[in-house]
């Protein structure tokens, strides 16, 4: 284990990574309840989409992009990409010393929640495909049906700036249908990029389909971890925030501006 953080300060910053812009997704929900924490978002959108590439693929670039957010001095990191968190994030906790975040498309709540027993999960090739997933599943197959969609081309249209395109509605249209005749009635996104598709999403599902997101569960887990290993900022100051991609800076600042009215960030 590489002991890369010490005598960490609890002013340093929350380190957040995904493949592009989704996991603002999760940023901004750490941000809403954490908002004294200063945060360092990394977007890896020249490899996007993570969800066609191979394990080991995935597991080189989070630790590539691991690396460059401890380099900054992060004290925490949020693996805000479901597809990185299913098949890297073992990996990273046994090879860095530092607390890691992750996400993973939220079935417990759906499982409980669901009248129809048929839940439809909306997520990369990746993360289906990743034994942590299968694993998950295994535990709920048995009490109810799960539907998996996987969710190709998504990403790359939000990538390419074409989230409010007919191209998006026509490919979730595509994907969606299935599992509405299959009698779903809640449907889990499992990729930080979706939830920014909640909007054309209601339009197509049926009113009594429920939508079921990880992006509060992941800020509630951050905020807990941090607690657990007394690294809460405790200044009263609001948190300052820097974004790093190696893609379309306009694609995510029209993001972050749009959703969050978040203007004049670092890029
Ligand atoms: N936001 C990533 C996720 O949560 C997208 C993965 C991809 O780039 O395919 O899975």
């Amino acid at each position: 284990m590489q002991n890369t953080i010490q005598n960490i300060d609890n002013s340093a910053p929350i380190g957040v990574f995904d493949s592009g812009i989704g996991g603002t997704s999760i940023w901004n929900e750490i941000n809403q309840l954490l908002p004294s924490e200063n945060s360092i978002y990394l977007a890896d959108s020249a490899h996007a989409p993570y969800g066609i590439r191979s394990k080991e693929e995935i597991i080189s670039l989070s630790e590539k992009n691991t690396k460059l957010l401890l380099e900054k001095g992060c004290k925490i990191i949020v693996v805000a990409c479901n597809t990185a968190t299913t098949n890297a994030i073992k990996y990273l906790r046994k090879k860095y010393n530092v607390p890691f975040i992750g996400i993973e498309p939220a079935i417990k709540p759906a499982s409980l929640k669901t009248k129809s027993k048929v839940v439809g999960i909306l997520a990369t090739k990746g993360t289906l495909s990743s034994s942590l997933f299968q694993e998950t599943t295994n535990h709920y197959k048995e009490e109810i049906e799960i539907l998996e969609q996987d969710g190709t081309g998504i990403v790359e249209l939000m990538e390419h700036g074409k989230l409010d395109s007919v191209e998006m509605v026509n490919l979730l249209q595509l994907y969606i249908s299935p599992m509405v005749e299959k009698g779903m009635d809640h449907l889990v996104l499992g990729c930080s990029h979706y939830p920014y598709l909640i909007p054309i999403l209601k339009k197509i599902l049926p009113v009594e389909v429920k939508i079921i997101d990880s992006g509060f569960a992941a800020a509630k887990q951050t905020k807990a971890i941090l607690q657990l290993n007394n690294l809460l900022n405790n200044s009263k100051e609001i948190g300052k925030h820097n974004f790093y991609t190696n893609g379309s800076a306009d694609v995510l600042k029209q993001i972050l501006e749009n959703r969050f009215n978040v203007s004049a960030l670092d890029f």
